[in-house]
């Protein structure tokens, strides 16, 4: 097996910098398309699908030749799980249509045994493992942003129904996070135990809390996590807090191995601050829409800043947009791949 991304995620040596993208198993690709469209499904019957599953999750991998593959889901699956209904909406994205709103709505929750609430899952984990020759990722929100999504029924832009519940209601707002974070731990067990060889807590909303708010309402949850799973896995760690620059002096302290950063951020200023921990990014996921010279020369920075990382992992600073051509993804995985091996 090709293990260069789990050593750079322990900070060993490695030859080469890996690079892994995220989302790239999605709607950028032609093949992904095709997959979807089969079975006439929605995008929740396809993620109830391992075969479909597996699939798309290899199909970065064998077309691009990226260092890991990620297992194809959702972070909102859990929630459904826990007793929420849950749609997708063509253009709009996740839909809760009963969001929550009161201590009953929490009280209702249940904390689902993944096994038997999310076999699905636990299914396309054992298949990807078997096909694969480079690491496994498997993923999980973190309960900030998955509470985000629950209270405010959907996407958001200005978080009003969170930050209110957070504000006027914090002892109902703490029993949520702690519901969504027992549930979380028993997941991310559960794909280790299934064969997942590292996990990525995705906290895609950490960036609209101020820092007093993120330490009080978002890390304690995301330590608790991490270190229950460290008592019961060894597998490495990622925590990516979208737009989360001015959160480092905190999320240093998450107890991750690996700290994902987004692009707004100079990867050596953050190198410079993270101390002893991996890092993996961070590339403007836009920047894939630049001319090929000016793409290489903007890699060729990133990762000549990246150069004193205990560990450096190559990514995009967020999601790779559904709109990228898929040749300039190509570029990016074979130029990383190139210069860094020197
Ligand atoms: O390669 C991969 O990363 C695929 C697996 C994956 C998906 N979603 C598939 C998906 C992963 C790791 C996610 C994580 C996810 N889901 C996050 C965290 C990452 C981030 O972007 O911040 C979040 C916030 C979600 C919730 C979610 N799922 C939203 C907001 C949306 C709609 C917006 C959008 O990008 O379309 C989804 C849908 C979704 N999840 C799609 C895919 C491939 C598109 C569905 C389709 O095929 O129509």
């Amino acid at each position: 097996m090709n293990d260069t991304f789990l050593k750079a995620c322990r900070g060993e040596k490695t030859d080469y910098t890996p690079i892994w993208i995220m989302r790239q198993a999605g709607r950028y690709l032609p093949q992904y398309l095709k997959v979807r469209a089969r079975g006439k499904g929605t995008f929740l019957d396809l993620c109830k699908d391992p075969a479909r599953c597996a699939e798309v999750s290899l199909q970065p991998v064998d077309i691009f030749n990226m260092d890991a593959a990620i297992l194809f889901s959702d972070i909102l699956i859990p929630m459904e799980a826990m007793g929420l209904n849950l749609e997708f909406h063509e253009g709009r994205g996740p839909v809760f249509p009963d969001p929550i709103q009161n201590k009953k709505d929490v009280d209702a929750l249940i904390i689902p045994d993944p096994e038997a609430t999310m076999p699905f899952v636990l299914e396309t984990i054992k298949l990807l493992r078997a096909e694969l020759n480079v690491p496994l990722i498997g993923f999980s929100g973190a309960p900030f942003t998955l509470a985000t999504y629950l209270i405010e029924g959907g996407s958001s832009k200005v978080f009003l129904e969170t930050k209110k519940m957070m504000f006027q209601a914090p002892e109902l707002y703490h029993n949520l996070l702690e519901k969504i974070t027992k549930c979380t731990s028993l997941y991310l067990q559960a794909q280790a135990e299934a064969g997942a060889q590292a996990l990525q807590i995705f906290d895609s909303w950490a960036g609209i809390l101020a820092p007093c708010d993120y330490a009080r309402f978002a890390l304690p949850y995301v330590q608790s996590i991490i270190k229950d799973l460290q008592q019961k896995t060894s597998v490495p760690i990622i925590y990516f807090a979208n737009n989360g620059a001015t959160l480092i002096p905190h999320t240093v302290t998450s107890g991750a191995d690996v700290l994902g950063l987004d692009w707004r951020i100079n990867i050596k200023d953050a190198i410079a601050k993270v101390g002893e921990h991996a890092v993996q990014g961070n590339l403007d996921p836009l920047a894939l829409f630049l001319p090929e010279k000016d793409l290489k020369n903007r890699i060729k920075q990133l990762l000549d800043n990246a150069h004193g990382a205990k560990g450096h992992i190559f990514n995009l600073g967020h999601g790779i947009v559904p709109q990228t051509p898929p040749e300039q993804v190509r570029i990016t995985v074979d130029y990383v791949h190139e210069y860094s091996a020197g």
